[in-house]
């Protein structure tokens, strides 16, 4: 059908507006440019426009919460040289048997594979290593502190990493992270503050205690209704990966129709989905085409640029 053309003038502003709406999350930071989960990393973030900076935690041996992509220290830091012998049997450094003052002593740097060669080339170098790993509330009181410095509100994002593995453990993950939480003022749905999982078990305990936004975690094939109406009950939002959200487009109807917010993750303008030609070619089908409410990204700067210029 035709639309008049003032009308699709109107439609097609309207739609403008929205797509500038799009959250941009600085995945671990400002990670594109410097090493993932750093103070600096958050930083940057910060100062690229970010609207909120994500920080994956995990407990240390003494329950701390500390911003960690991985149960294990391996990949980013120089634990195995600075603790030889305190591996498990499978040869991994696992963060919760460390202490935060032990923790400390260790340097991070870019990430890398099993031979220590860097994971993706052209990134910060791999063989700097003198940073250090932020507990979450460091990362709290930098990103608030910015927040006062620059006049803006940058909110937090934060992933609860593996409950289940750490209660195990003895460990209670949520409640350590709701503790520090409420200790710097993000309380409930109105404060800047995602809370995010890819465990149901996790979100559905968190909802019991918290009115902070949940947002389900999906890195599988199961994005069906039924599943839209089933997080819908204990979330706020939805993170599925953008290779399954691209087979299945209709998925982000259902869930907004179901009042879930829909952030999916990663976008990387320097590793492109296969097929797909350049970082706005993918930006214009998931914020143009799909429509969708926040995108997860290592560059928060090129990401902010691009729903800059749609305003
Ligand atoms: O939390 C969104 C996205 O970060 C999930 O993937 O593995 O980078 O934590 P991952
Ligand atoms: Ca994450």
């Amino acid at each position: 059908m035709k639309c008049h053309q003032l009308l699709c003038l109107l439609w097609a502003g309207m739609a403008t507006m929205a797509s500038a709406d799009v959250l941009v999350i600085a995945h671990r930071g400002a990670s594109a440019y410097l090493p993932e989960h750093t103070l600096p990393a958050a930083a940057m973030a910060h100062a690229m426009g970010a609207d909120y900076i994500e920080q994956d935690v995990v407990l240390s041996a003494d329950d701390v919460p500390i911003v960690l992509h991985d149960l294990t220290l391996d990949a980013t830091t120089d634990v195995a040289r600075r603790f030889p012998g305190r591996g498990r049997d499978d040869g991994h450094f696992y963060a919760i048997d460390f202490s935060l003052a032990e923790i400390k002593t260790l340097s991070v740097g870019e990430r890398v594979d099993g031979s220590g060669n860097a994971r993706r080339a052209d990134r910060f170098p791999a063989d700097e290593k003198f940073l250090q790993l932020p507990t979450l509330a460091e990362e709290i009181e930098l990103i608030q502190g910015l927040n006062r410095s620059t006049g803006r509100d940058v909110g937090i994002y934060v992933e609860l990493k593996n409950s289940a593995f750490h209660a195990a453990a003895g460990k209670e993950l949520p409640a350590a992270v709701l503790q520090v939480l409420y200790a710097y003022g993000y309380r409930n749905a109105g404060h800047k503050v995602y809370l995010q999982s890819f465990e149901p078990a996790t979100l559905r305990l968190l909802k019991d205690h918290t009115s902070i936004r949940l947002v389900q975690l999906l890195e599988d094939k199961q994005l069906t209704e039924a599943r839209v109406k089933e997080i819908a009950s204990y979330a706020q939002g939805v993170g599925p990966w953008i290779g399954f959200l691209a087979d299945a487009p209709e998925f982000v109807v259902a869930a907004q129709a179901a009042k879930l917010e829909v952030h999916p993750f990663t976008f990387r303008a320097d590793q492109l989905p296969r097929g797909v030609a350049s970082y706005t070619q993918l930006l214009d089908y998931f914020v143009r085409e799909l429509k969708v409410d926040g995108l997860f990204t290592d560059q928060p700067d090129i990401t902010r640029r691009y729903l800059d210029r749609l305003r």
